[in-house]
């Protein structure tokens, strides 16, 4: 028989997984559903094994499941009693061996079981050291969970302590954005569609800007939040996930490396953010927030503007903005085409034409473009061609999809070592660089009190597109009037 080259022979399948955390919030409110939906989907047979302080047994944490599956995406009674039989559960502190020999013993005869450390980057060594120690590395695979690091040297040293037990193939750092269907879609829409292409350039684009918006505030998470800010949060990861999608090029071929080489292609060519280029604001009432410091300066809004300087988008903004305790929820891309030039038939006021792609609450990508009235025939008005719109349900959960493609070794909607690094590189100096945090009332886009200069730096021509929550219907193909 003839042997493969290794880099040809798919990978293993996890035999077992291990979550430390698991008692935790992330466990809660999105593993165990999960977890639930993979067993139901055929994708989860093997045993998996909690591990967290708590002072628990496995039937407390059998009730644990229960509940988040009640709370959160619904108990499927067929589907939790299968998923009941492959729970495990061990009770230790992370620094102990002996946690770690009860892991080992609950492994059995597995040989490439999954690590998944949904807990702080602060216990990773920690528990590296101790899978490493107790034989429990070899042959596994280390699942990560964002944020990775707190900044560009951090990021490096936890790469370090994952190294040195993992090599990077077996290394997956969550980013559940990129397994939201209408991320990884923007990139297949945009490589099948020809008369997209062509125009997708620094010639025919003015501006980019995406908007990350969420209407609730830090929902408990205070005391991670204040150490982690809407940069660190969101922007750093989920929104430059979102943007490098919109500005890779098209991969020579699909697998997870060269798909991964073009979007680190995307961060190298972008510089660091300047600090003027960044406004930080924070929502009146967020100093209340339990586990938040009194004086806390972290921002829970942040704007900014940052270029790529490559040859398809040279002199081509992008402006970012992300925030909690905003007038709605919503993810959206707004990338505008220049304007027509002004003749005979054209008005200087004529709409320019634009791209939307939203990934939440639903999907939606439309194009703009502008049209006679219908009663005056001079009047230009902006209608959308809705390419699509789904609703969100239709969607495998991102973390359903992250952990099953974890488990089968399909790397690419992870985060590799060189992407995440040349992320943090970007945002590292605005980080340190201490600019001033301006307040906002909650459910509102304005910043009290932050120059006009500044506000302009940060603001895309012609202003940023309002995003609405219109109702989710299954219309295709259809021309409505636009949103600005
Ligand atoms: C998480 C952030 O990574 O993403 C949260 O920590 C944020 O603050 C969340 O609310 C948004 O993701 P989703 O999938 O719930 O829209």
């Amino acid at each position: 028989m003839t042997t493969l080259p290794t880099a040809l022979q798919s990978p293993p399948h996890s035999d077992a997984l291990v979550f430390f955390g698991a008692t935790g919030d992330l466990a809660y409110k999105k593993i165990f559903p999960a977890l639930q939906a993979m067993v139901k989907r055929g994708t989860l047979s093997v045993p998996v094994i909690g591990v967290a302080k708590a002072g628990w047994n496995l039937d407390q944490f059998k009730a644990r499941a229960q509940d988040s599956l009640e709370n959160h995406g619904g108990l499927d009674p067929a589907a939790f009693q299968k998923l009941c039989a492959l729970l495990r559960y061990v009770d230790g502190d992370y620094a102990d061996p002996a946690t770690f020999a009860a892991v080992r013993n609950q492994l059995g005869s597995a040989q490439h079981p999954a690590h998944y450390l949904a807990i702080p980057p602060s216990l990773f060594e920690t528990v590296v050291e101790q899978l490493v120690k107790s034989r429990s590395a070899q042959g596994a695979r280390m699942i990560v969970e964002k944020p990775f690091g707190h900044d560009l040297a951090s990021a490096q040293e936890l790469n370090r302590i994952l190294l040195s037990a993992f090599p990077e193939s077996a290394i997956f750092r969550i980013d559940h954005y990129l397994a939201k269907g209408p991320v990884h879609n923007m990139v297949s829409f945009r490589f099948s569609n020809t008369f997209l292409e062509p125009l997708w350039h620094r010639d025919y684009v003015e501006s980019v800007q995406i908007t990350m918006a969420e209407d609730f505030g830090v929902q408990g998470r205070g005391s991670f939040y204040d150490q982690t800010g809407a940069l660190r949060d969101v922007i750093q990861n989920h929104i430059f996930q979102v943007m490098c999608n919109l500005a890779m090029e098209c991969p020579a071929r699909s697998d997870s490396e060269s798909i991964r080489d073009e979007k680190v292609k995307v961060l190298k060519a972008i510089p660091p953010i300047e600090p003027s280029h960044l406004v930080r604001g924070q929502f009146r009432g967020y100093l209340q927030e339990k586990g938040v410091a009194p004086n806390s300066t972290i921002e829970t809004f942040a704007a900014l503007r940052l270029d790529i300087r490559s040859w398809r988008w040279d002199g081509v903004p992008f402006y970012i903005r992300a925030g909690k305790n905003l007038p709605t929820t919503c993810t959206e891309v707004i990338a505008r085409f220049r304007k027509p030039p002004t003749t005979n038939i054209t008005e200087p006021n004529t709409p320019q034409n634009y791209m939307r792609f939203r990934v939440s609450p639903e999907m939606t990508i439309a194009l703009a473009v502008s049209v006679a009235g219908p009663h005056d025939h001079d009047l230009r008005q902006q209608v959308e061609l809705e390419a699509c719109r789904h609703p969100r349900t239709q969607d495998m959960e991102a973390y359903e999809r992250v952990l099953t493609d974890a488990m089968a070794g399909d790397a690419t909607l992870f985060a590799r070592q060189d992407y995440v690094e040349e992320a943090w590189r970007i945002v590292d100096p605005v980080l340190k660089a201490n600019t001033p945090v301006y307040p906002y009332d909650p459910h509102t886009w304005g910043l009290f009190g932050a120059p006009s200069q500044v506000m302009a730096n940060v603001t895309p021509p012609g202003g940023w597109q309002s995003t609405i929550n219109d109702a989710v219907d299954n219309l295709h193909f259809v021309a409505q009037p636009a949103t600005t």
